[in-house]
């Protein structure tokens, strides 16, 4: 109950700051973006907060400095959405750094957000992710060993993107329902451990250049999958 206040309080806080900060903006001439960065900036003492949520905000962008400030401060968060938040100012060589703090992390939505470079090997710190979305971004690469290792994820969306990876076993117990990493440069042999996913739903690795094949015999696996599409591979 008492965190949930907390909760409650700093989002009111946050949402009189975004407001403080919209009206003041559109006051000066749009161009002062500086004024929108201090957002976050202040948002990174809300030290009790456990979720982030700026999606979708067109107007936002998020530089490095904040970035630091939140994995120094948010050390409680538990799900960090930002959709569409603009992250080409974020160096991607920062984020391997930041993430390795924020080991409460559960949820991960960065999709659509200009991010260019390799997806932090930071991320297997995070060994309680459940959700992860990169997808629409140009994350380039390997695919960090979380995949397949971690036991927790249930989605996983790196759709999209420029990988060039092989994707290794999964571990016998991952709990993944949803697995798309269709449209990236994936090649190698699609893992035979794909047909012990017992919990999949929806498996997309289509637009990729992987070989082999997803064996449906074992009659007791995969009994849930619903979706599936394995087009444009070789
Ligand atoms: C962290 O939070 C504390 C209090 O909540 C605040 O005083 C401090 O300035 C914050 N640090 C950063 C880097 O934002
Ligand atoms: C992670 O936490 C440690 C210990 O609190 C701190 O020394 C380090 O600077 C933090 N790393 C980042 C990137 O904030
Ligand atoms: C399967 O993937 C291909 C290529 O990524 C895409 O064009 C197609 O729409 C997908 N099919 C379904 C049913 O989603
Ligand atoms: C696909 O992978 C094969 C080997 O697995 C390689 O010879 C071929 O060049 C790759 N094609 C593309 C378009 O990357």
């Amino acid at each position: 109950m008492m965190s949930r206040f907390i909760w409650l309080s700093q989002l009111f806080y946050l949402l009189l700051l975004l407001h403080f900060q919209l009206t003041s903006s559109s006051s000066s001439s749009f161009s002062s973006s500086s004024a929108l960065l201090q957002v976050p900036l202040k948002l990174s003492q809300l030290s009790q907060l456990t979720s982030l949520d700026l999606s979708h905000n067109g107007f936002v962008y998020l530089e490095e400095s904040f970035m630091k400030r939140l994995v120094k401060n948010l050390t409680k968060l538990r799900e960090l959405q930002l959709d569409k938040v603009d992250m080409s100012l974020v160096s991607v060589r920062l984020i391997p750094a930041s993430l390795e703090n924020l080991t409460k992390v559960t949820e991960i939505f960065l999709k659509s957000s200009n991010f260019i470079g390799h997806i932090p090997r930071s991320l297997s710190f995070l060994k309680d992710l459940k959700y992860i979305d990169l997808s629409n971004n140009n994350f380039e690469g390997k695919i960090p060993n979380f995949l397949t290792i971690f036991t927790k994820l249930i989605e996983v969306d790196l759709s999209n993107n420029q990988l060039t990876s092989q994707i290794s076993e999964f571990h016998r117990s991952n709990s993944l329902q949803i697995l798309r990493v269709g449209n990236n440069k994936l090649y190698g042999s699609i893992p035979k451990s794909i047909s012990n996913l017992a919990n999949l739903i929806d498996l997309d690795i289509s637009s990729n250049n992987l070989s082999g094949i997803v064996d449906f015999d074992k009659r007791t696996k995969l009994k849930y999958l619903q979706d599936l599409n394995l087009s444009y591979n070789s």
